[in-house]
């Protein structure tokens, strides 16, 4: 792209500030930074406009999830049809691991902390030792994919080869990078990072599929029969990944999607739940949970809205396929973003100074025409890392891993 067309693109959009130090940079610099300015969308900041209007939902009502005890007498035929689709290679796992962690705090990925106490124990690790239990009891190895970003791709492939993958075949293991959006101060105006170029943050995990496709890894998900794809945070330490009674009830149930569900264990705990949004599957955030949705039950008297999700689903590649040109709303999210303030000197900030902008897995679902809610025993599958401390943290998961036997 020459100078003039990248003048004129940023203008479009108001960002001419973007080529601030052009004249001093290095010819190399030149040119990175205009093929970033040409691969870049900017159109996504024009969402900002119309900020207040973003997530409107529409009427909500409640969607029944598979208990634990419908569950538990059904378990082992659920387990054998589950079982059996593995086995005929019908199943992948795709981890989504292009997040920044911003508040666990740490520079690595976020799959390379260490949650052990008296050995090592990385988050990865602990992700692909419940993925073996499987491969294990299946007797067939599982695809592994695996989303990066820019900001983490080459950290996380080299720590994972140098680790041998924790005992995974790396013939089964797939990386593919997602995409990033531009991120913009509270005026919408976008950050440099560096004289030569522009603030940018992973666009969301909403795009995985997408971004799946681009990297050419949707033609191995076709070649080799895979079916089904099981997304799964990189937080979650405890979960099961895989799962064969989960992947044989939502086959049986003949729905597009299954998610695992938690009981929630405050009406005002922040996690989204499963409802039905105008007659079709979908997921209110926590914020968007009005205090009479909130207070709302069923015929039984429990919570109409009791059930949690936690970022585990099985999709239907086929079902996919068929939404995939659909535009998924955008998510405009407050961050911390470094820049380079007015003397062009490095800065970064301790608390948000600016938007990102993600498109989320969740918002998936509602393009779907059917779902599953799948309910899993909390303490045994949902032990997420979000912070150091508190809730959601190292410590919370530390101490649900050691309640279920794990040596750290
Ligand atoms: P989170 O919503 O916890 O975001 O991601 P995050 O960026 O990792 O963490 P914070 O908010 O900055 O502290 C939930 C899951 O989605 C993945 C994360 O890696 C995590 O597994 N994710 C998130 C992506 O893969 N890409 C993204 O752009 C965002």
């Amino acid at each position: 792209m020459t100078f003039e067309a990248a003048f004129e693109k940023l203008k479009t959009y108001g960002q001419e500030h973007v080529l601030k130090y052009y004249d001093s940079l290095s010819d190399s610099e030149k040119s990175s930074l205009l093929e970033q300015i040409d691969s870049t969308d900017f159109s996504v900041i024009s969402c900002l406009e119309r900020k207040g209007e973003l997530g409107k939902k529409g009427t909500i009502s409640p969607l029944p999830a598979m208990q634990i005890e419908e569950i538990e007498a059904q378990k082992e035929h659920f387990r054998k049809t589950g079982l059996e689709a593995i086995k005929a290679g019908k199943v992948g796992a795709v981890l989504l691991a292009g997040g920044m962690g911003t508040r666990l705090g740490s520079d690595d990925p976020k799959g390379m902390y260490n949650i052990g106490i008296t050995r090592e124990v990385f988050i990865f690790q602990r992700l692909i030792d419940n993925l073996m239990e499987v491969v294990k009891e299946a007797g067939t190895w599982i695809p592994l994919y695996v989303m990066t970003s820019d900001k983490n791709h080459l950290a996380t492939t080299s720590f994972l080869k140098e680790k041998e993958y924790f005992g995974y075949h790396p013939d089964y293991v797939f990386f593919f990078q997602q995409e990033m959006a531009p991120a913009t101060d509270y005026q919408g105006k976008i950050f440099l990072e560096k004289p030569y170029k522009m603030s940018t943050s992973p666009n969301g995990n909403g795009g995985w599929f997408i971004s799946m496709d681009r990297a050419g890894i949707l033609d191995h998900v076709h070649e080799s029969g895979v079916e089904w794809l099981n997304v799964f945070a990189v937080d979650n330490v405890l979960q099961r990944i895989a799962d064969p009674v989960f992947v044989g009830a939502t086959i049986e149930k003949n729905v597009e999607v299954g998610s695992k569900v938690v009981k929630k264990n405050a009406p005002d705990e922040k996690v989204g739940v499963m409802c039905l949004e105008d007659g079709r599957p979908s997921i209110v955030e926590y914020y968007e949970l009005t205090d009479e949705l909130m207070n709302a039950k069923d015929e039984n008297g429990d919570p109409a809205y009791y059930f949690g999700v936690i970022l585990n689903y099985l999709f239907k590649v086929s079902a996919l396929e068929e939404i995939m040109a659909k535009q998924l709303p955008l998510h405009v999210v407050e961050k911390k973003i470094p820049y380079l303030d007015e003397q062009g000197e490095e800065q970064k900030p301790d608390t948000p100074n600016g938007y990102k902008f993600e498109q989320l897995v969740l918002d998936m679902i509602h393009e779907l025409n059917s779902c599953l809610p799948f309910e899993v025993v909390r303490n045994r599958e949902f032990a997420p890392i979000k912070n150091k401390t508190g809730v959601d943290s190292v410590e919370s998961a530390r101490r649900l891993c050691e309640e279920n036997g794990i040596v750290l």
